[in-house]
């Protein structure tokens, strides 16, 4: 790696919730950290668990932590406010959108390896796809005036584009929110309309649409920064459960990703992959 991996010690502390709003088909997590380092970078992710009814008791699972990227991060006087986008869609994630204010949530983080700036001058375009739109809301305030290109399922989904600024494009899988569309439709019309300005991409999203990201931005030579996600059981390095296939071999995506560079990924990393 050309970069140093971010080892935060994988210290388990709890952070005081301040908030869970629904949007739509997601929740809105914001907790109060304040101990952990202040400055995540985007693209990075937490382990998530909730500090009571995790693991053993009656329901038993969810058991380990779950992986997030963090979607907000505000420095306050007396540690950083974090904010996580979740979906439902298992008991981890279930059990969290349960938070209530002053709840505890513990966690792990921030772990991983983000997003790298773009190259001098070129035109960062932002693509996301349904919860993977989370880890852009960051990436999106530390950048001038990105391109964001979203694409949902729904408009209950499309509720998440809210929370970026500006004007995203916003394309929906059903057509009730901007034009019927896949939202990586919208990217190789971004990209050949102005095909002489550099651009860089940075995506997150399903499986098929980041390998559709990747091929689009690898036949047209332009550099693609995409968070890929494995399932993670610690999210530090130790269970070698979240191995992915690139071209310099196999990668624990918790510390060499979760972002790593569209030129490194071959298409059989995305088949048969989904969530
Ligand atoms: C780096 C990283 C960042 C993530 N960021 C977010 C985020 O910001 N918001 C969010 O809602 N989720 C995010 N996820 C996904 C989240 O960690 C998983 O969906 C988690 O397993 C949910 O836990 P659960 O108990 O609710 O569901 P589970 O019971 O763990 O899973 C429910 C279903 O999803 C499948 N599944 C679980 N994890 C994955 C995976 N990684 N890839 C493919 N299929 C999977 C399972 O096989 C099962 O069918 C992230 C994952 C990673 C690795
Ligand atoms: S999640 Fe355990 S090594 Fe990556």
């Amino acid at each position: 790696m050309s970069e140093p991996r971010t080892l935060a010690p994988p210290e388990r502390r709890v952070a005081v919730v301040s908030g869970v709003e629904r949007l739509g088909a997601y929740h809105l997590v914001t907790a109060h950290d304040a101990s952990g380092p202040r400055e995540p970078q985007p693209g990075q992710f937490y382990m998530l668990a909730t500090e009571e009814c995790w693991g053993g008791g009656d329901g038993e699972r969810p058991y380990l932590p779950r992986a997030f990227s963090y979607a907000r991060a505000h420095v306050e006087p007396d540690g950083v406010s974090l904010g996580f986008l979740l979906e439902i869609v298992g008991p981890g994630t279930e059990r969290l959108a349960t938070l209530a204010p002053d709840g505890g949530l513990a966690l792990v983080g921030p772990l991983g390896i983000g997003f790298r700036p773009p190259p001098e001058g070129a035109r960062p375009v932002l693509v996301g796809g349904g919860i993977g739109v989370a880890p852009l809301l960051c990436l999106q305030e530390e950048l001038d005036d990105p391109t964001v290109l979203l694409g949902f399922r729904s408009a209950a989904h499309a509720q998440a584009a809210a929370l970026f600024s500006g004007d995203p494009n916003v394309v929906t899988d059903d057509g009730s929110v901007g034009r019927q569309a896949l939202v990586t439709e919208l990217l190789a019309a971004e990209l050949d309309a102005d095909a002489d300005a550099e651009a860089a991409v940075f995506a997150c999203g399903p499986p098929a649409m980041l390998e559709a990201v990747r091929a689009l931005c690898a036949g047209r030579g332009v550099p693609a920064q995409l968070a890929l996600e494995s399932g993670m059981a610690c999210g530090f390095g130790a269970c070698f459960g979240c191995v992915v296939p690139t071209t310099d071999g196999y990668l624990r995506l918790c510390v060499d990703g979760p972002v790593l560079d569209g030129d490194r990924l071959e298409s059989a990393l995305f088949a048969g992959a989904g969530h």
